[in-house]
């Protein structure tokens, strides 16, 4: 189905324009991939992927309704009505989309769906994604650590339950620099922070329990905690994090709970969480037996200076479970992250995660060994908070020029985001998709919070400069609207 979203009528075809989106509907039809019964795109939507007018693929849609492929039941959208295979008694064929309805796992957010889909289009520039710009993976790095791995035998089997015994020795090695005791016994390779999550989920909440978190969190975005398990209850923040006076209140709600926190360069806010909250916030913990999970993915990017000691070098009495990934500073592709914690919980994640993949791919982690064994990554780190230090200075220069008196914002110290927020009558929804109509994404602030819908999330990772600047200006002339 990625192929045929790439897809666009040829404009210079002496096929009209409506016939080619008609044939190529009727092939997604005819080959099975929209089932009998199944409702096809919204009509806005397949405009915006096919580059046309709304009224050309009314006409392709008729064509195909005049041809018995499709037919339109009011209020439900239009949907395929029968093929060939289906037999004459298409109605009972199979209902793909009940299926899907009835599946556990919640589907996203419309605007995370809207957003993953706009990432996918290549001329679509990305103001609020949370990844380096493709110039800033070190592919070259890469190729020649791939290179000197294809020398040697390659690790083509499955992996032991926690990940590569040499992979977690360095990831050992590397924790012990921010003052963090682990053995490779406590530490388990994972195919990224997320899965990270959605392990502890599993492994170690019950139905309905309770998952305290920052108001606004990147876990509200995603459902990496099923909704079906947890209840999340949103802690506000200040200028040094999550506020532990406010997570007291909640101090009888606690068993069973969770607390979840990314204390450094907090995504969406920036915010770095101070040492003394840090050390608070352990001790609330501590006293009231509340498990601390550490998301700390944005550590290493660190612009001014590098952020207080993690929470987990503080824990003497095991009660956080560390997060850690390689995707913000070195590859999403790679999808190699861990968790360390106590024996038992991360013998318990590796057993469920090799019940749902048998371990992270061997080659991955044989490159992240690479890659953090010979002081690679390190040097790797310099390049990117440099060109970070660039990036975020220009972005705060064009907010400066074209927005300032219309958002308010503060420059975070490291990490990728600005949390800016937008005057109340411009509202960020409609913002992001007029952006998004200009052919400019942002994060909307009402996916990382119930009440952040006056909020939006910048990111000055991605986008090259001209192109952030341009879209900076363009968003300046929309608030000034
Ligand atoms: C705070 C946080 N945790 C986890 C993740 C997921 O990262 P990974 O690619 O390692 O799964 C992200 C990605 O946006 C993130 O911002």
């Amino acid at each position: 189905m990625k192929g045929s979203l790439r897809w666009k009528p040829d404009q210079t075809s002496k096929i009209p324009i409506f016939k080619q989106i008609a044939g190529h509907l009727k092939e997604r039809i005819l080959s099975g991939e929209w089932t009998a019964g199944s409702r096809i795109p919204a009509q806005r939507q397949l405009a915006g992927q096919f580059g046309v007018n709304r009224s050309t693929i009314v006409t392709a849609l008729e064509e195909l309704k005049a041809e018995g492929l499709l037919e339109g039941i009011t209020g439900s959208g239009t949907r395929v009505r029968s093929t060939p295979a289906a037999g004459p008694d298409s109605s009972r064929s199979l209902d793909w989309d009940a299926y899907i309805r009835r599946g556990i796992h919640m589907p996203n957010l419309p605007a995370v769906q809207a957003i993953n889909r706009a990432e996918a289009d290549p001329a679509v520039v990305r103001l609020g994604t949370g990844e380096l710009a493709p110039e800033l993976i070190p592919s070259g790095m890469l190729q020649r650590m791939l290179g000197r791995l294809a020398r040697q035998p390659l690790p083509g089997g499955y992996e032991e339950p926690l990940g590569s015994p040499a992979l977690r020795s360095e990831v050992s090695r590397h924790l012990a620099g921010y003052g963090i005791t682990a053995s490779p016994s406590s530490i388990l390779i994972v195919s990224g922070a997320l899965q990270a999550l959605h392990l502890i989920s599993m492994g170690i909440l019950r139905q309905g329990a309770t998952v305290f978190l920052e108001n606004p969190s990147y876990l509200h975005s995603i459902h990496a905690m099923p909704a079906v398990h947890t209840r999340m209850a949103g802690i506000p923040m200040d200028g040094e994090g999550l506020r532990v006076d406010r997570l007291s209140e909640h101090a009888e709600d606690m068993n069973g709970a969770v607390l979840y926190t990314i204390p450094s360069f907090h995504n969406p806010s920036g915010i770095v969480m101070s040492g003394p909250r840090r050390a608070e916030l352990l001790r609330f913990c501590t006293e009231h037996g509340l498990p601390l999970l550490e998301d700390d993915v944005y550590r290493d990017l660190w612009l001014d200076a590098p952020p207080p000691p993690p929470i987990k070098s503080m824990d003497a009495g095991g009660i956080t479970l560390y997060i850690g990934s390689l995707s913000k500073t070195l590859s999403p592709g790679l999808r190699v992250g861990w968790v360390v914690g106590p024996q038992p919980v991360v013998e318990r994640l590796a057993d469920i995660k090799m019940q749902t993949d048998y371990g992270t791919s061997s080659i991955s982690q044989a490159l992240a060994r690479e890659c953090l064994a010979g002081g690679l990554y390190e040097e790797h780190l310099l390049r990117v908070r440099e060109q970070l230090l660039i990036r975020r200075s220009a972005m705060q220069e064009a907010l400066e020029q074209h927005c300032q008196g219309l958002l308010e914002w503060s420059t975070p110290q490291g990490g990728f985001y600005i949390w800016a927020k937008v005057p109340a009558r411009s509202g960020a929804k409609p913002l992001f998709q007029r952006m998004l109509k200009k052919g400019f994404l942002l994060n909307p602030g009402y996916v990382y919070g119930p009440s952040c819908g006056a909020y939006l999330r910048l990111s000055y990772a991605y986008a090259p400069i001209p192109d952030m600047q341009r879209g900076i200006r363009e968003l300046g002339a929309l608030l000034r609207q």
